[in-house]
């Protein structure tokens, strides 16, 4: 099994992997850590806005391959994950924070108050369920890009596909937004190289100005 790269180290190592070894299959345990490690992620409220389409069947990764613009990887990855947003996720608010009631992790009148908050904030526009879902799912992404690569596996998050395609080929309910697709696999060969700006084009400390 490979070991832990440690936090530091994985997020230096990941980088977006577009060549995959077609014939190396994911276990369904290393798969099942890495959506763990995904379903861990901060949410607003603790809302957990992601969903995961896990597709890993070889005919529907070729379906999705148009849809995705023809990027190789999706059809040579052992998964692609789509990063799906829920856009109602106020529906949950009531059952998870009935579980936070019952672990005794929160008061019932905190559970009130807050449910009647996530349900104003919702309500107030539809732009706010949009950004809401964008936001948290994305979170969920990156800890699943981490997880995949401490485990000693690869990513690559997609936003190149018809997300009107995708929606309706693969059926997925008008709840959801597509947020990205992430290939995850084991690398045939390294990510194209990449670099960042230098921090002090990014940082400011306490003023923009
Ligand atoms: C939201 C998002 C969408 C992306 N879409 C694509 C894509 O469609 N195809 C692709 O090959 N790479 C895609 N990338 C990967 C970026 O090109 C890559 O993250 C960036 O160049 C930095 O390289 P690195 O991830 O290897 O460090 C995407 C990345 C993000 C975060």
């Amino acid at each position: 099994m490979q070991e832990d790269l440690g936090l530091f180290q994985t997020i230096e190592e990941r980088h977006s992997v577009k060549n995959y070894d077609p014939d190396f299959v994911l276990s369904q345990e290393d798969l099942e850590d890495i959506l763990h490690a995904a379903n861990l992620a901060p949410s607003s409220w603790n809302l957990q806005h992601w969903r995961f389409l896990v597709i890993n069947e070889q005919s529907k990764q070729e379906e999705l391959l148009p849809i995705a613009y023809n990027q190789q990887q999706i059809v040579d990855a052992s998964a692609v994950i789509a990063i799906l947003g829920d856009l109602e996720a106020n529906k949950e608010a009531d059952s998870i924070t009935q579980s936070a009631v019952d672990a005794g992790f929160m008061s019932g009148e905190v559970k009130h108050l807050l449910v009647d908050q996530i349900n104003k904030a919702y309500e107030s526009s539809a732009a706010v369920g949009h950004q809401l879902a964008l936001v948290n799912a994305s979170l969920a992404a990156m800890n699943l890009m981490l997880a995949a690569k401490a485990k000693g596996f690869d990513t690559c998050p997609m936003g190149g596909f018809n997300a009107q395609k995708f929606l309706e080929s693969f059926d997925i309910p008008k709840r959801y937004v597509p947020i990205m697709l992430i290939s995850l696999g084991k690398a045939l060969k390294p990510a194209h190289r990449s670099s960042r700006k230098p921090l002090s084009e990014k940082v400011f400390y306490n003023t923009m100005k």
